[in-house]
């Protein structure tokens, strides 16, 4: 049965006991990981959240003891009282191998049933089942490591923000529905029937009426929502750490993040990052690697080939040519011998998931050239292709001839895909950088418009300024983002200040004055009452987490995180609400018609 403490403290985390302790009396309390019975001598090992010590009980200290301790299982919680010895077998692989508590006294605090995953780095258990029982997954070693490291991480950015003299102010996580950008989470207003707040997809309007209010130098760390597609780096809830600035301009937002960076690498993981980091406006992310968030730890850049095929004997790259779209090819270095036929044609798979409609290769070797396009390439041809490539033997070429978006996100993938697979990333190797001058508009098909890129409140450059009409799809915006290791793990831009740019933005995506008006009133009236000049930046700070611990799921860095449904399975969220509660807030269901398959 339960006993109550009564009294009992724990002197010491069972995962910290070391050397120093020996001859020390100590109560230690934790779980049970391991409980073995060798007759007369009996071992625990007891874990906390510090990691595992071995307890031993021994008939000739304590029967009592002992005979309590034999009736423990896996994962009852224990307090423990006895003295540290010297351990005669030590243990190399945990830290505390060296000692062990010799038991005078055991209480059992709580019981346990046979848990459903083992709490082990390595139990294997899908990840259902380790969302369903997520207080038990965080249990183990791994999981508890990431929890601290991301408490760390958030710390070191609030001593370098409050250091700097930022700020931080909460804003409201109910909100005006604003639908640009991704989905808004919708919650139903019960005093105000038929009209919704939005959850916030991020502070942004809030931040710069800061700005407006003379705060100056603001940031928060805060949950956002988006309700869009799910991948592995996405989340619908996910954390930022939001800040702006008053005054400023694009470079001193960059040094003052950079800065921030590097007490981030240095307090959490001792890496010294140099500065500044490497800029790469857009245009040549794109053309060099195919991305907006190049990883640069590898090369395999891409290379422009249409003045070297626009008249060779394949057609299809001709053609492509002719049509003013794009070939392009990476070279994968030594690549030529690591992909068998089969190995080709999963590349070749892999390449039209991103729609291109083949993928052709070239592999150099030894004895020559290996090419499905070989036969209607000339030897002056396949001269000039492997010239610009810079191609040796060894070396395999992919191609992809298309239009140019289709080109980069299928080779700006694969790159990625490339250097995993060969095992070309070095662990522990970080590449930062910012990637400027983005287009401020992108043309959307769906909406048969311009939106913003980023978003409507960044400010173009200077030098394009009188682009935004005459022509939209070339104009440049004071926007950044920072990228770690082919990820993005920050973004903000300078905003516009000025209300007839404003308007001049809104009317180019496509707004009326009523519309923006409607929209975004508020803050076109806040900048008439004197506006200073200010921008910021957002950080993801499950990203961060991610890109410094080197982990590809979101979801192993939030402690109870969602599905790719955006489901809970812990708690089960979302769920049906009662009929009482759709009627407070007027609200009828309609079923949903299912697709007939
Ligand atoms: P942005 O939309 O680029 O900018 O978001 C900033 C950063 O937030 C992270 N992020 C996400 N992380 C996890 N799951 C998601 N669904 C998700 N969406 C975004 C990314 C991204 O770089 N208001 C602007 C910032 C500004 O202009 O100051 C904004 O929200 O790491
Ligand atoms: P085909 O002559 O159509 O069999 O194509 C020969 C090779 O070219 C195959 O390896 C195809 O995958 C490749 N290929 C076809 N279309 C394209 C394209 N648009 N871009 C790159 N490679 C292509």
């Amino acid at each position: 049965m339960a006993e109550l403490l009564n009294g009992l403290k724990r002197t010491h985390y069972a995962g910290l006991l070391r050397e120093e302790h020996i001859d020390q009396k100590v109560v230690l309390m934790g779980w049970v990981q391991k409980r073995r019975n060798l007759g007369g001598l009996l071992f625990v090992d007891l874990r906390d959240r510090e990691g595992i010590a071995q307890v031993v009980f021994d008939t000739a200290v304590s029967e009592e003891a002992f005979n309590k301790a034999d009736a423990i299982r896996g994962e009852y919680v224990i307090a423990v009282e006895g003295r540290v010895k010297l351990r005669q077998s030590i243990n190399e692989d945990i830290p505390s191998g060296k000692v062990e508590v010799f038991a005078e006294n055991i209480k059992v605090l709580s019981e346990s049933e046979v848990p459903p995953i083992h709490i082990n780095d390595e139990d294997g258990a899908g990840e259902q089942l380790r969302l369903k029982y997520r207080y038990l997954d965080l249990r183990k070693p791994k999981m508890f490591r990431n929890l601290r490291f991301r408490s760390t991480v958030a710390s070191v950015f609030r001593n370098f923000f409050d250091g700097e003299g930022f700020l931080e102010v909460e804003t409201p996580f109910l909100n005006k529905p604003t639908p640009e950008g991704a989905r808004d989470y919708l919650v139903p207003s019960r005093v105000n029937p038929n009209k919704f707040y939005a959850l916030p997809q991020s502070p942004q309007l809030f931040k710069q009426m800061l700005m407006v209010s003379g705060v100056d130098r603001y940031y928060q760390i805060v949950k956002c929502f988006r309700d869009e597609d799910l991948r592995a780096d996405r989340q619908p809830e996910f954390t930022q750490v939001d800040v702006e600035m008053s005054f400023v301009e694009e470079q001193d937002v960059m040094a003052i993040n950079e800065k921030l960076m590097q007490k981030i690498f240095k307090e959490t993981i001792g890496v010294d990052l140099p500065v500044p980091f490497m800029r790469m406006p857009y245009k040549e992310a794109m053309e060099r690697f195919g991305s907006d968030k190049p990883d640069l730890r590898f090369g395999y850049e891409l290379k422009a080939l249409n003045d070297v095929v626009e008249n060779c004997g394949f057609g299809v790259f001709a053609d492509t040519v002719k049509a003013g779209k794009d070939v392009r090819a990476i070279n994968i270095n030594e690549g030529a011998g690591e992909f068998s036929k089969k190995g080709m044609k999963n590349l070749e798979k892999l390449a039209k998931t991103y729609g291109a409609k083949g993928l052709a290769w070239m592999k150099l070797t030894e004895e020559g050239l290996d090419s499905p396009i070989a036969k209607f390439l000339t030897e002056d041809d396949v001269k000039a292709i492997t010239e610009r490539m810079e191609a040796k033997a060894g070396d395999l070429i992919l191609f992809v001839a298309d239009e140019p978006s289709v080109v980069y996100a299928t080779l700006g993938a694969l790159r990625c895909e490339i250097a995993k697979k060969l095992d070309k990333i070095e662990e522990g190797d970080y590449k930062i950088l910012w990637i400027n001058e983005f287009p401020l508009f992108e043309y959307s098909e769906d909406d048969d418009r311009y939106v913003a890129k980023h978003h409507p409140f960044t400010s173009p450059l200077d030098e394009d300024m009188d682009m935004i009409e005459s022509d939209p799809a070339n104009c440049r915006a004071k926007a950044y983002d920072m990228v770690l290791n082919g990820s993005e793990i920050g973004g903000g831009s300078i905003r516009i200040h000025n209300t007839d740019l404003q308007a001049r933005m809104f009317k180019a995506l496509g707004f009326s004055d009523e519309e923006a008006q409607a929209k975004f009133g508020f803050l076109l009236d806040a900048f008439k009452y004197g506006v200073p000049p200010h921008g910021g930046i957002a950080y993801g700070l499950d990203r961060v987490v991610m890109e410094l611990l080197h982990i590809d799921n979101i979801r192993d860095v939030i402690a109870f995180p969602k599905t790719q449904q955006a489901t809970c399975l812990l708690t089960d969220a979302p769920a049906p609400a009662e009929d009482a509660q759709l009627e407070e807030l007027f609200l009828n269901l309609v079923t949903p018609v299912k697709d007939e398959e």
